[in-house]
C-alpha cells in the first residue's frame, strides 16, 4: 500500500487522474471500477480536463461502478448510474452503454448480483478502481461485518451509512434506501489497482484503521492492506490520525520516482 498526502484535494485529484490517463493512453480498452460520493469529485474534473486537452480517450473503455442503491426508481438522479454519468463518464467519450452499475432496480437482487460479477468477469476484470472510504470503513457499500471475501450482493445499510448520505436526499434519511447492491470485499480486491481518495476529517479514524489498524470486518477497508497494488491520496485532514505519515510521504516519492513514472 502507497500513501501520499496533500495539502489540497486539487492536487491530490490531478495526481489521480494522471496516473488514469497514463493507463488508458498506454491500453485503451482497460476497464475502469467507479466510486460515488464527493471525495473522487475533484478526481473526476481533472480527468476530465486531461480529456478536454486531447491526452485521454475512453472511446474504447468500459466502467463499471461499485455499487447501487436499491429502490431507487431509475431515473432517480442519486442513483448512482445516473450520479456517475452526470458527474464523470458523460462529460468523457465513454459509450453511453460501456458504462455499468448493479440493477437496483431488479425485482430479483440476488440473480442482478451474480450477473454484474459475471459481467465483470466477461469484461476481462477491472484494471483500476476508483475508492473512497465511508466514515465507517465501508468501500463500496461493503459494511462492517461482511465478510472480507465476498462477491458482489445485496446488502443492508447501517444508518451512519444513511445519515452520511442524507445530504444527497435533502437531509432526510428517511428518503436513504436501506439496501443495496455493491461488488463484495472479493470482487473489489481482484481488480489489477485500487486507488483510493479521501478528504475530510470525519474520515480520520477509519483511514488510521485501513492503513495501520489489524485487518477486521470490523473496519472493512482493512482488506485493502492484503492488495498488491494499492495507493490511497488523502488531503491533511484525513491523514491526521495516521502514525507514519512522514514514512509513507517519503516512501511515495520513491514510488513515485521508480514505479508510477515507468508507466508501471
Ligand atoms: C458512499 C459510497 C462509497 C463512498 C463512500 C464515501 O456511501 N457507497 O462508494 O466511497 O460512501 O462517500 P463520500 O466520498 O461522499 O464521503
Amino acid at each position: 500500500m502507497q500513501v501520499a498526502v496533500f495539502d489540497d484535494v486539487t492536487e491530490m485529484g490531478a495526481v489521480g487522474a494522471r496516473r488514469i490517463a497514463s493507463l488508458f493512453t498506454r491500453r485503451p480498452r482497460s476497464v475502469l471500477g467507479l466510486a460515488t460520493g464527493s471525495s473522487p469529485l475533484p478526481l473526476y474534473d481533472a480527468i476530465v480536463s486531461e480529456y478536454q486537452a486531447g491526452k485521454v480517450s475512453f472511446a474504447q473503455a468500459q466502467a463499471f461502478c461499485l455499487d447501487e442503491y436499491v429502490g431507487l426508481p431509475a431515473d432517480h438522479p442519486e442513483g448512482y448510474l445516473n450520479f456517475i454519468r452526470r458527474v464523470f463518464t458523460d462529460r468523457v467519450d465513454f459509450a453511453a452503454d460501456a458504462v455499468h452499475a448493479p440493477a437496483g432496480t431488479s425485482s430479483n437482487p440476488i440473480a442482478a448480483a451474480a450477473e454484474y460479477d459475471a459481467q465483470i468477469h466477461a469484461a476481462g476484470g477491472v484494471d483500476l478502481q476508483v475508492l473512497g472510504i465511508g466514515s465507517d470503513g465501508h468501500i463500496g457499500f461493503n459494511e462492517p461485518g461482511g465478510s472480507l471475501r465476498s462477491r458482489t450482493h445485496w446488502g443492508h445499510l447501517t444508518l451512519q451509512t444513511r445519515k452520511d448520505n442524507a445530504r444527497f436526499f435533502g437531509g432526510d434519511v428517511s428518503s436513504v434506501p436501506e439496501s443495496c447492491l455493491t461488488q463484495g470485499l472479493g470482487t473489489i480486491m481482484d481488480a489489477r489497482e485500487l486507488l483510493m481518495v479521501v478528504n475530510g476529517e470525519n474520515k480520520a479514524e477509519a483511514v488510521a484503521q485501513m492503513v495501520e489498524g489489524p485487518v477486521s470486518a470490523h473496519w472493512p477497508a482493512t482488506v485493502i492492506q492484503a492488495h498488491e497494488n494499492a495507493v490511497i491520496l488523502l488531503d491533511e485532514a484525513a491523514a491526521s490520525k495516521l502514525k507514519l505519515r512522514d514514512f509513507y510521504q517519503e516512501s511515495w516519492e520513491t514510488f513515485l520516482q521508480y514505479q508510477w513514472s515507468h508507466g508501471e
